[in-house]
């Protein structure tokens, strides 16, 4: 007599794998702008003169030539007449070298100068 060993293999019907997902992850929203602030805190309104005004007014604004010191321009300037200067020009000085928060920066720095 032949024993027969049948050996049930069940296995096939069990495949309930886990493949059943169901709920993608939702990606984090990219919010794409991770503004880098450029705006600088603060405006160094004695570099910008060394690099933009010295080449005219002297290394130490004491004035060369035809050009007139700004050491003491907060005594004969205003801060408003200083920033109409700086945007505008007055004769041989070039206006527009400095704009915006730089020039009004300038401005009232050189105001100070007395
Ligand atoms: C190309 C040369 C030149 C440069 C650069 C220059 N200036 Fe002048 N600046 C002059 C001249 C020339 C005058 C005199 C204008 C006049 O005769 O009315 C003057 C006059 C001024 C005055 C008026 C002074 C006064 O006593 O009335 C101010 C303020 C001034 N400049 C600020 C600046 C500042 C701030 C910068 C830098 C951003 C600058 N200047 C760069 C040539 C220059």
């Amino acid at each position: 007599m032949n024993k027969k060993l049948l050996a049930v293999i069940l296995g096939a019907g069990l495949m309930l794998a886990a493949c059943g997902g169901g709920d993608e992850e939702a990606e984090p929203a990219d919010t794409g702008t991770t503004e880098t602030e450029t705006e600088t805190a603060t405006v160094d309104p004695e570099k910008i003169v060394n690099a933009k005004c010295t080449s005219c007014h002297g290394g130490n604004l004491e004035g060369q030539g035809n050009f007139p010191a700004l050491n003491d321009v907060g005594t004969r300037l205003s801060n408003d007449e200083i920033l109409n200067v700086i945007e505008n020009g007055r004769g041989a000085m070039p206006g527009g070298l400095v704009t915006g928060e730089d020039a009004e920066a300038v401005a009232a720095w050189l105001a100070e100068k007395k």
